[in-house]
């Protein structure tokens, strides 16, 4: 069973992402923390303490992260997308059993990531910050597996950069160098896993707390993709990384090392290294250890397990 800890911006596909690890046997999901990112980081640990009351899982600890960026100001939430309560805006919300945890989430990744694997869904800051806490911190962690980045294709954030990546460039970038085994489940991945609207409708008419929430949460997500992309469906982006820590069988990868732009207008782009190893890549990714780079995927099994794990 692997101990995990998730970072999370909860968010629509982070609730799903949340309940299909909680679903999920082969996961022991230990504590949560919060960051800023589709909504504040208050609304993020809010929704974070109501989805595990949701999932019945106020066992589980959240230790609240950070408000902002480490190298700029928080650029704010994303309503259209989420929601203003950051969860579809489809009802209300019950407020949570109990408060979060009075340490930080930088403090909580020192002192429970040694040992566990990380599932990191939003942007950065929280793992940049606790490796500035903790230095030796990458020597001790399974792994880290990150929803974000765009290897070969466009961002969705803007044209250059991915929305996890583009909220926290530098710490993206901090991360990608550390010493901990990397794998970066990016756009180029996730705009494979698509959820029709005839998937989403099946999950959410179950007679369940989580589907019930679901029910509430989808919906706006699903119309801002059915109005701005013209898609039938949602994109699986946060369920899909803990679909990678399921079964990395379903997932083609590249070893390469990876930086992070953080100038100009494509700040938040990820950029790799193509085929070189450490002392022919270029000065800039020398020095920096490979990452597992996602690269192409079986979205139709994906989906089945994902579905699966969400009835
Ligand atoms: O680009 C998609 C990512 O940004 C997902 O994690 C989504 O929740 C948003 O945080
Ligand atoms: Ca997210």
């Amino acid at each position: 069973m692997t101990r995990l800890i998730i970072d999370t911006d909860p968010g629509i596909d982070d609730a799903m992402a949340l309940f299909a690890a909680l679903a999920s046997p082969e996961l022991d999901v230990v504590g949560l923390t919060t960051v800023f990112g589709n909504v504040t980081v208050e609304t993020a640990t809010r929704n974070a303490l109501t989805l595990l009351d949701v999932a019945g899982r106020a066992d589980i600890p959240v230790a609240p992260g950070a408000a902002a960026p480490v190298a700029m100001d928080y650029r704010g939430a994303i309503p259209q997308i989420h929601g203003e309560d950051g969860l579809g805006d489809g009802g209300e919300l019950v407020a949570p059993s109990r408060a979060a945890l009075d340490i930080t989430a930088a403090e909580f990744l020192c002192r429970e990531a040694p040992g566990a694997t990380l599932l990191a869904i939003g942007p950065l800051t929280n793992l940049a910050l606790a490796l500035r806490l903790r230095p030796d911190l990458d020597t001790l962690v399974e792994q880290v597996v990150v929803m974000g980045g765009n290897a070969l294709g466009p961002g969705n954030a803007t044209p250059a950069a991915e929305a996890n990546m583009w909220n926290d460039p530098e710490a993206a970038d901090v991360v990608f160098g550390a010493r901990w085994p990397v794998t970066m489940v990016g756009l180029d991945v996730t705009h494979e896993v698509v959820l029709p609207g005839a998937g989403i409708d099946e999950l959410t008419r179950r007679d369940t707390a989580t589907a019930r929430m679901l029910a509430q949460a989808v919906p706006l997500y699903r119309d801002f993709l059915a109005e701005v992309n013209g898609l039938d469906g949602i994109y699986l982006h946060d369920p899909s990384a803990v679909a990678y820590l399921l079964d990395p069988g379903l997932f083609r990868t590249e070893r390469w090392p990876v930086r992070v732009e953080t100038q100009g207008i494509s700040r938040g782009k990820t950029w790799p290294s193509l085929g070189n190893t450490d002392d022919a890549a270029p000065a800039a990714w020398q020095g920096r250890p490979p990452v597992n780079v996602c690269v192409g995927v079986d979205a139709p099994a994906v989906l089945d397990l994902l579905r699966a794990r969400l009835s």
